[in-house]
């Protein structure tokens, strides 16, 4: 654990910082495509897929291609939905960190060990009548899992947004990210809410966003 030291950011980490987060969003690929193939929607597809060249051309192999093809579908739609989110983060937050996060109320960190770095984290203030900050951009590279990283970076946000004087931390991940939902359940966020985020991809790939709160106790 001493190994690791969290930092703010320079723009020197940027190229590391980029590479993090990216492979960090491209990862849970699998974990969404076996999600997606778990739904009842998506077997009805395949079924669709299986049985319509059988009734109509009378051939097994074209009703594997049949079923092959909704799965590469589905894949292709997966990865697409990523790399819109990356491209999104890229054009958006991460086109300027320095600009965008080193300003009043907002933040941005990084976990460095040997002088390299592993790890980050954002914070934002979010719109509303209660003084809030949103947790963005966590995020390990993969060699530095499970020694506490994530856990650093997180206190380090939860002791901003309290000297910040908020009263919560609020965050949205997806239900497919398993590491960061038993994280954020362990350092004591609580689950408050679940949607598709109104879109139809969403909906059909199971793409569930969850919400997660961190009330900061009033006296700490
Ligand atoms: C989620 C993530 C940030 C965790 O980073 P980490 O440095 O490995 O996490 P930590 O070592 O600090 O572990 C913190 C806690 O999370 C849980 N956890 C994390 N990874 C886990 C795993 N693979 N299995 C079980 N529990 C895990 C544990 O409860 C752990 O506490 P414990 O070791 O005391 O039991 C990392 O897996 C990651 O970067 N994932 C890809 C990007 C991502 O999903 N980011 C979240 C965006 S919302």
């Amino acid at each position: 654990m001493s190994t690791y030291k969290v930092r703010l950011y320079t723009d020197c980490d940027y190229d590391k910082v980029k590479e993090i987060l990216t492979s960090g969003m491209f990862e849970h690929q699998a974990a969404a495509f076996y999600h997606a193939l778990s739904l009842p929607h998506n077997w009805l597809a395949l079924l669709v897929g299986f049985l319509l060249p059988l009734v109509t051309t009378g051939y097994f192999a074209l009703s594997m291609v049949g079923v092959v093809s909704v799965m590469v579908a589905l894949w292709v739609s997966i990865r697409g939905l990523i790399r819109y989110c990356v491209k999104k983060g890229l054009e958006g937050d991460l086109k300027d960190i320095e600009g965008y996060y080193m300003r009043k109320g907002h933040c941005f960190w990084v976990a460095e060990s040997a002088g390299e770095v592993v790890g980050t984290v954002a914070a934002a203030p979010l719109p509303g009548g209660e003084k809030s900050t949103e947790l963005k951009r966590m995020s390990v590279a993969s060699t530095h899992r499970g020694k506490g990283v994530a856990k650093m970076l997180c206190r380090t946000l939860i002791d901003f947004a309290r000297k910040s004087g908020c009263s919560m931390v609020v965050l949205h991940t997806t239900s497919v990210q398993f590491d960061a939902v038993r994280l954020y359940e362990k350092m004591g966020f609580r689950h408050v809410d679940t949607s598709y985020q109104g879109s139809l991809i969403n909906w059909l790939l199971g793409f569930i966003w969850v919400t997660y709160r961190y009330d900061i106790p009033a006296n700490k």
